[in-house]
């Protein structure tokens, strides 16, 4: 049996190894040719604490000095001693560059393009052998012909060959102009990835998912995620955009809902002439309640100021969720995802 550990360095790279059931952390990183933080060995230094965001393992022999009952109760670890028993997600106090290892560059065939609408262009890149990454995570695909690359959030599950996107079509962008115009399929797209910490945590208590235009695209990829890996927790999506041409994947969405029990969704336009049931911005169709005084995961996902407008709300209804997760669309090529 072999579990997957991503190993998220400080630098927002992702490592996906493999790790056997009776295998240390420390050991499958050294066998994927990674060399995260070690010393002894041993449980006795301290040098290879790292924090286990999700999942479970066993801990062998070590000493306090190396890890306090404190610390390994708010979730630190010794790679040098952690055997995982399911999959599980170790940030490691470190940048990719130090462990000496690189972010994975990879190469996809355009196996579909879809102009959705005026404003959004989905397509799926076929890769050569599955990409691992969290659901939630994006990449930085290359611009083809240049040397720019712009970051786009997968809409499709983890551990697959077909990779799906959904892009907003930005007048005059560099890549909405080639989505727009050029790309055709069979054309080679070259990415590197997966980057983030903008990922679905473990669902352990109601999930409330908001996304702005495009920034469905990473909601898209934890419910199919949670399609194969279902949760008894309510998880409830709004997804608001500015005209009806923004509205897409309703089909996905109708799907979704059908397929989790615990799901459901709503949507509404910001355009008042669009006649949509539900016109204004998502906050307007929220209520103190859907926020269960705080024993809830806020995920926000869109432009900037939508990302503000949600927190503005919070911040009014005066709940703080036990967990804020956001991912602000910028078209800055950095990763603007933070936990608070
Ligand atoms: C972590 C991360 C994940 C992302 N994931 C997605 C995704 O899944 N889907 C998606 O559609 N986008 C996503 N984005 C945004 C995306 O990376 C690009 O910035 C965007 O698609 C524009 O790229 P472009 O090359 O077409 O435009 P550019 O050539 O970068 O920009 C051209 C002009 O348009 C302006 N502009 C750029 N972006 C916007 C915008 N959003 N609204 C208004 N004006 C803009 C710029 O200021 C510039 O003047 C993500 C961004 C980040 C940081
Ligand atoms: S390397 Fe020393 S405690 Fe793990």
């Amino acid at each position: 049996m072999s579990y997957n550990i991503a190993l998220q360095f400080e630098d927002g790279v992702t490592r996906i190894i493999p790790c056997e059931a009776n295998e240390l952390v420390a050991d499958a990183a050294y066998r994927a040719k990674i060399n995260i933080p070690l010393d002894c060995r041993d449980g006795a230094c301290g040098t290879c604490k790292c924090h286990c965001e999700s999942g479970t393992f066993t801990m062998g022999d070590y000493i306090e000095d190396a890890l306090a009952d404190d610390e390994a109760a708010q979730g630190y670890v010794l790679t040098c001693q952690m055997k995982p028993t399911s999959d599980c997600v170790v940030r490691i106090p470190a940048s990719s560059a130090a462990c000496k290892t690189e972010v994975s560059t990879y190469a996809g065939r355009m196996a579909r393009i879809a102009r959705d609408s005026s404003t959004t262009v989905s397509f799926t890149l076929q890769a050569e052998r599955p990409i691992a990454f969290l659901p939630g995570q994006y990449v930085n695909l290359l611009v083809p012909g240049s040397k720019e690359t712009r970051s786009f959030s997968f809409s499709s599950a983890p551990n697959r060959t077909e990779l799906a996107f959904l892009i907003r079509d930005v007048p005059n962008g560099m890549m909405s102009t080639y989505m727009r115009s050029k790309a055709q399929t069979d054309d080679f797209m070259m990415f590197s990835g997966p980057y983030g910490s903008f990922y679905l945590r473990p669902a352990v208590r109601p999930i409330l998912m908001l996304a702005g235009g495009t920034g469905l695209a990473p909601f898209l990829s934890m419910l199919l995620w949670l399609k194969d890996n279902p949760t008894e927790q309510p998880i409830l999506l709004g997804y608001g955009v500015n005209s009806n041409e923004d509205l897409v994947e309703l089909g996905t969405l109708a799907e979704l809902k059908s397929a989790l029990p615990n799901f459901n969704f709503f949507t509404c336009v910001v355009d008042r002439e669009s006649g949509h049931a539900k016109l204004g911005y998502v906050t307007e169709h929220l209520s103190p309640g859907d926020l269960r005084d705080g024993n809830v995961d806020v995920y926000v996902c869109g432009p900037p100021p939508m990302v503000e407008g949600v927190r503005k709300w919070m911040a009014g209804v005066g709940v703080t969720p036990k967990n804020f997760l956001f991912e602000k669309f910028s078209s800055a090529n950095e990763t603007a995802a933070v936990a608070a």
